[in-house]
Parts: C-alpha cells; sequence; structure tokens
C-alpha cells in the first residue's frame, strides 16, 4: 500500500480508480478498510482515495493529542502531494467531524460533501469526561475493554445476531488499533469546537448518510445538519446503526454513486 511523508508522520493510504477524486475519511477507532466496499464500487468511475488518519491503521502518530484540525490538514497535504486539487470529501462519524475541519480550513478544495453518521456539535462536559477515562483506560489496558463496550452500539442487534462476519470484521479492525493513536483521537475529539456556525456556510452540494438505529449519532443529529445546509440531501438508512456504509453497504453505495453522479 502507498504510504507518504506527511507532516511529522508516515501516512498509509488507497489510490484506487481514476475519474473525478472522492476523498473518504474513516471513523474512530477504524482504519481505511472501513470503506473497502465503497473503494471497490466507486472506483469505476472515480479515483478514490482514503487514508489511515493519523495514528489509525498504518499511520503513525506522535502527539498525545490528535485534533480533527490537525487530520483535516493531513488530509489537505494528503491531496496536494497526490495532485488532486479538488475533490468531493466524505467522512463516517469521526470523519465527519474531519470533514468538516477540512471544509473550514480548505473549502476551495471540496467540490462536494458527504457527511456520514456524524453530527457538527462538539462533545458535552460529560462526553468530554468520559473521552478522557476512556482515553486512560486504553493506555492503561489496550484495546479490548473499550472494543467490547463499543460494539454493541455501533451495530442494530439485527446485524450483531445475523452477521457474525461482519461483526467479527469490524471488532477485528478496532483491535488493531494501536493505543496510542485511539488515545490521542479521543482526546482530539473531545477538544472539538462546535461546528454548528459553519453549517450555513457550507455551499457546495452536500449529502447526509444515516443509519435510522444510528446510537452515537443519532438521525436528528443529522436532521439538524440538514436544516442548516442549504440545499442538502438527508438519507436515512433502514436496518442499520452507527457503521451504515458496512451494514446496508448496498443501499449506501447506491445513495453514493447517484450522488456523485448528479
Ligand atoms: C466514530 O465512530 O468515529 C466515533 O464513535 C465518534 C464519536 O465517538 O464521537
Amino acid at each position: 500500500m502507498p504510504q507518504i511523508r506527511i507532516d511529522n508522520i508516515q501516512m498509509t493510504y488507497t489510490d484506487s480508480g481514476a475519474g473525478p477524486p472522492v476523498v473518504l475519511l474513516h471513523g474512530y477507532p477504524f482504519n481505511r478498510s472501513l470503506w473497502t466496499e465503497q473503494i471497490e464500487e466507486l472506483s469505476e468511475a472515480h479515483r478514490v482515495v482514503a487514508p489511515d488518519l493519523r495514528g489509525f491503521g498504518e499511520s503513525d502518530s506522535f502527539e498525545n493529542v490528535a485534533t480533527m484540525d490537525r487530520m483535516a490538514q493531513d488530509v489537505f497535504l494528503l491531496m496536494e502531494a497526490l495532485g488532486i486539487s479538488t475533490a468531493a470529501v466524505g467522512g463516517l462519524s469521526m470523519g465527519g467531524y474531519v470533514a468538516l475541519a477540512f471544509y473550514r480550513q480548505f473549502s476551495t478544495r471540496v467540490r462536494s460533501l458527504i457527511l456520514s453518521d456524524t453530527r457538527s456539535q462538539a462533545d458535552t462536559e460529560d462526553g468530554k469526561q468520559t473521552r478522557e477515562k476512556q482515553a486512560k483506560q486504553i493506555l492503561a489496558e489496550g484495546m479490548a475493554g473499550i472494543v467490547d463496550s463499543m460494539l454493541p452500539k455501533l451495530l442494530t442487534p439485527e446485524t450483531v445476531s445475523k452477521r457474525p462476519e461482519l461483526v467479527k470484521r469490524i471488532r477485528d479492525m478496532m483491535l488493531k488499533t494501536k493505543p496510542a493513536g485511539a488515545s490521542a483521537a479521543l482526546l482530539g475529539m473531545a477538544a472539538r469546537d462546535d461546528q454548528t456556525e459553519l453549517l450555513a456556510r457550507i455551499a457546495v452540494p452536500t449529502l447526509i448518510l444515516v443509519g435510522r438505529d444510528d446510537a452515537i449519532t443519532p438521525v436528528e443529529d443529522s436532521e439538524k445538519m440538514h436544516r442548516e445546509i442549504k440545499g442538502s440531501s438527508l438519507v436515512v438508512i433502514e436496518n442499520a446503526g452507527h457503521v451504515s456504509n458496512l451494514e446496508r453497504s448496498d443501499q449506501f453505495n447506491k445513495e453514493l454513486i447517484q450522488f456523485l453522479r448528479a
């Protein structure tokens, strides 16, 4: 897989297909393989770039706090290095926080936005404290405890009971995450600013996708973004939770392709 020096890290990324560029940003605590199904299908007509964000997958991380702004700057530097001037920029959950941070800093580089299972609000005070506790726990004990408590919140009960291979894939992806990277991202998410004010200034076509049963960034969060982002489209994916792109990859891809064609 290609690797590139970006800022102070070695970043690994997938770069597949040819055509109008699409940059896909994974959530926490995942890696670029979160997008395997989307990369396969979209790369028939697009150049799809999916990095392992700072601290995740095969990319390095050196700091204690990896902010969403810094991750967005990494994405900008990656696009520069790959000769991509503008792209459809999409993110799931934490990837959506990074996509919004990217738009705030580099709006002229965004042709369109895809915001999936994410939200514009910052963490509540309680949410910040929980992240700080989790970061400490991960550094002391590794990923396993967090994975076990998080997994049932990511997926619908039906997915958990009927699709053991998908559950295993997501679990393995999370377990592979380096504790230092996960901890830095948790503290980065806790430190992120509220982006709600930005929504009214978004002036590119925007697709908002969310699983009907998303327990982490519920449908109301997407409805709020839809109300604020002029001309945006909202698609609620039935029978899907937080990882809607994997739980219903068929519908997710159909919506994505239709949006990118338009
Ligand atoms: C994610 O899927 O990226 C995280 O659940 C986001 C979050 O914890 O806010």
